[in-house]
């Protein structure tokens, strides 16, 4: 193989990266904007944010190389809570021609200076990107040949990062690259999940996506198993309740509307008519999960009390946001859960804005072992 060979020259030895780039649900933009601005303050990071409402993705793009382990240490899609990928760029390409987009991805490719050991191909999710969602498809298998042949893809190389191709109108791509584990779940953050028949609402699914996405797969096995006991305040018509009721789990579903009957038919849920926010269980509980349409703070201070006073060791729950101030809506629920929990044992608190939520964000709230001196 001749030395010159373009699609065979070694990466250079020191990758970079020029910023961040995160997608989110179109709309939200600015709190993802503002998230990230927080982000790049705390890891002492230059430079500007540049995004256009209902696009769907915010980037923020430094005047200067930055090395790129610098920035992937500090990228974890977990750390945001409105983004539902957070990934550090390192080239954008303009200009793509129809004919051939590979040649110039792969070009571009080489400059992070790395080898990749896998390769997704993503949209940001609005209507008009959706259209190029069949293209992704198609071009996946070229892109990993073109990327194989240039001797940029190593697929069994164990621990290679992961590129991310992302396109942001038909030709032009940004290209990204993260340490294995530290991006979204699933392509653009966009969970491939059934919606079981029996569920009884669609709600089921924001529950299932939750317990992917706040939970470590560790912590679904220890916590998620037959015999343990739930109570769901705000159960009706019951798609939470099937959620634990599927995973074996025992479940007091408390509303003062029906559930369905498919839900009941388990075996496992008992139907209690109550007010959610004064009923309580006569023997503490694993889990109390909370759907109830209610004042964010308002629940922030239910779910605190419930893990504060020993009542559940673990909670799922749902706060609605005013759509004109999310981000001052977080901040302030953070601070009652905190004020609740500060001098006890220890508590972990995890946020974020799934792909099934819309004007709202999903939080799980458990207790931790306190530390021994
Ligand atoms: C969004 S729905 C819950 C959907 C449910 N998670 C599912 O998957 O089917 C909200 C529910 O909260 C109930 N709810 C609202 N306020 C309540 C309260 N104070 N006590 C009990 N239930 C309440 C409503 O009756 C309604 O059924």
């Amino acid at each position: 193989m001749p030395r010159h060979d373009p699609a065979h020259r070694e990466p250079t030895p020191e990758p970079v990266a020029y910023g961040l780039l995160a997608l989110c649900r179109a709309g939200f933009e600015n709190e993802v904007a503002g998230e990230l601005q927080a982000l790049a303050g705390r890891i002492g990071l230059d430079g500007f944010l540049r995004t256009r409402a209902g696009q769907a993705f915010v980037t923020f793009e430094c005047p200067h190389v930055i090395p790129w382990p610098e920035l992937a240490e500090a990228c974890d899609w977990r750390s945001l809570v409105f983004a539902r990928q957070l990934l550090p760029w390192f080239a954008r390409v303009d200009a793509l021609p129809d004919r051939d987009r590979a040649t110039p991805i792969v070009e571009a490719a080489r400059t992070a200076g790395m080898r990749f050991g896998s390769v997704a191909l993503e949209t940001p999710d609005t209507d008009e990107a959706k259209q190029r969602s069949g293209f992704c498809r198609r071009f996946a298998g070229p892109l990993e040949e073109a990327l194989a042949k240039a001797a940029l893809l190593r697929p069994r190389e164990r621990g290679a990062p992961e590129l991310h191709v992302l396109f942001t109108d038909a030709d032009t791509a940004w290209l990204s690259a993260c340490r294995p584990g530290t991006a979204a779940l699933w392509p653009m953050g966009v969970p491939r999940l059934r919606m079981p028949r029996e569920a009884a609402s669609r709600s089921t699914l924001k529950l299932a996506e939750a317990f992917f996405t706040l939970l470590s797969e560790e912590e679904r096995a220890a916590t998620l198993r037959p015999g343990l006991r739930a109570v769901d305040l705000g159960a009706a018509p019951g798609g939470w309740s099937w959620q634990l009721a599927y995973r074996g789990l025992r479940v007091t579903a408390v509303d003062n509307g029906p559930m369905a009957p498919s839900v009941m038919a388990t075996g496992l849920v008992e139907h209690v008519r109550g007010d959610g926010f004064t009923w309580r269980p006569r023997h503490a509980v694993d889990w109390m999960v909370c759907d109830m349409v209610e004042q964010p703070a308002r629940i922030a201070a239910l779910v605190a009390d419930w893990v504060g006073s020993g009542r559940c060791r673990h909670t799922i729950f749902n706060l609605k946001l005013p759509m004109k101030k999310r981000l001052e809506a977080l901040v302030q629920c953070k601070e009652i859960i905190h004020k609740r929990l500060a001098r006890g044992g220890g508590y972990e608190l995890r946020m974020k804005h799934l792909y099934h939520d819309r004007e709202e964000i999903t939080g799980y709230l458990t207790l931790t072992t306190p530390k021994k001196a």
